[in-house]
């Protein structure tokens, strides 16, 4: 079953043809992100003009690299939350109209659920991994929008077990980044500084939220933002260790919430999704805390870390209605 995916929640528009909820055989993203960075952030108004000027270059791109036509198709997944409002509604038209056109069913997913399927997706040329996620599963979604942690039955059946009540993991990454002057996204560059800045002497650390699965990010954002404020000479500003702690304090607090989610909900698999899924710290602490309490985890490829829309495609094969076949749907 050929499900064509369309991502376009945030400054990405993204089209991916999935074969049977599995292979990727294409995987298209256009970022507008260079239009957004001189202002420090996503500007919804450029993000969807962006997209009404590329989405259908993008989808006829990811046709014809999966080498499908479009009446091979036998359903399109689309994002529908969350995300920008304009951003979604021209990705969730164009596929109306596409789906329409082609007599073919069309499912709405949401944005958040689908990058934990990320890591359930392998590309055409690669061969299958030696090792799958099974179900049950915990998932933790580290994104710049969500920080949260799912208990994943089946597809169908993904339950919320706790979330950030402040700001996500992403986003804190991206004000602290601001706050050190090292620019937007800040995931990458303070990834990159804190691996030159370990130190004992600056320490942060997030909020604990005892007996919930809840984070809360934004104290520790504040604290960089006084650490800042207090050095008289900005050249002297310790970034590179304020680097180092930071990312300590939001890594370890992600890496114990998830496996004692794992460890009291009795589930062996973790998988991990959203941007800082490619965060280097998180994979090595989480991969080693892992190992120690029997719990195999799962990070997707790089490329499937960051908005797409395989994921889409992915997780829509298992929600689009039945029946299956496009010859069964009236438009
Ligand atoms: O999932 P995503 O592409 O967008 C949302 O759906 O929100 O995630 C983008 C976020 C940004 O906040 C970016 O700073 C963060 O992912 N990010 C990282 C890294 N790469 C991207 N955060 C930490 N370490 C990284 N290596
Ligand atoms: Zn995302």
């Amino acid at each position: 079953m050929l499900i064509l995916g369309i991502e376009t929640s945030c400054d990405e528009t993204a089209a991916s043809v999935v074969a049977d909820g599995k292979v990727i055989l294409s995987n298209v993203v256009s970022s507008s992100l260079v239009h957004h960075k001189k202002y420090g952030g996503i500007i919804p108004e450029i993000a969807s003009r962006k997209q009404l000027e590329f989405i259908h270059v993008v989808v006829a791109d990811a046709l014809k690299t999966a080498k499908k036509k479009l009446s091979q198709l036998d359903g399109i997944a689309v994002t529908n939350r969350p995300g920008l409002i304009g951003s979604l509604l021209v990705g969730t038209s164009f596929a109306h109209g596409l789906a329409y056109c082609q007599k073919i069913p069309i499912v709405k997913v949401d944005h958040i659920t689908a990058h934990l399927y990320a890591s359930f997706l392998r590309f055409k040329d690669v061969k299958q991994k030696q090792y799958q996620p099974r179900l049950p599963a915990i998932g933790l979604i580290v994104s710049g929008g969500h920080s949260s942690i799912f208990l994943i039955k089946n597809f169908n059946n993904i339950v919320l077990l706790g979330q950030t009540r402040d700001d996500a993991a992403g986003e804190a990454y991206d004000k602290v980044s601001r706050i050190l002057g090292l620019g937007y996204p800040g995931g990458p560059a303070i990834d990159r500084l804190a691996e030159q800045g370990v130190n004992t002497e600056i320490k942060f650390s997030s909020a604990e939220l005892p007996g919930t699965y809840d984070f809360s990010f934004s104290g520790v954002k504040t604290a960089v933002y006084y650490l800042v404020n207090r050095c008289k000479d900005p050249k002297k500003i310790p970034v590179r260790k304020i680097a180092y702690s930071f990312q300590k304090s939001v890594v370890d607090i992600l890496v114990k919430k998830a496996i004692d989610a794992c460890r009291q909900k009795k589930v062996k698999t973790l998988v991990v999704g959203g941007g800082v899924a490619a965060n280097s710290a998180l994979r090595q602490k989480l991969i080693r805390a892992g190992d120690e309490h029997s719990v195999n985890v799962f990070f997707p490829e790089m490329s499937l870390c960051m908005d797409n829309a395989a994921m889409i495609a992915g997780l829509g094969f298992h929600l689009i209605d039945q029946p299956r076949t496009k010859r069964s749907v009236a438009a």
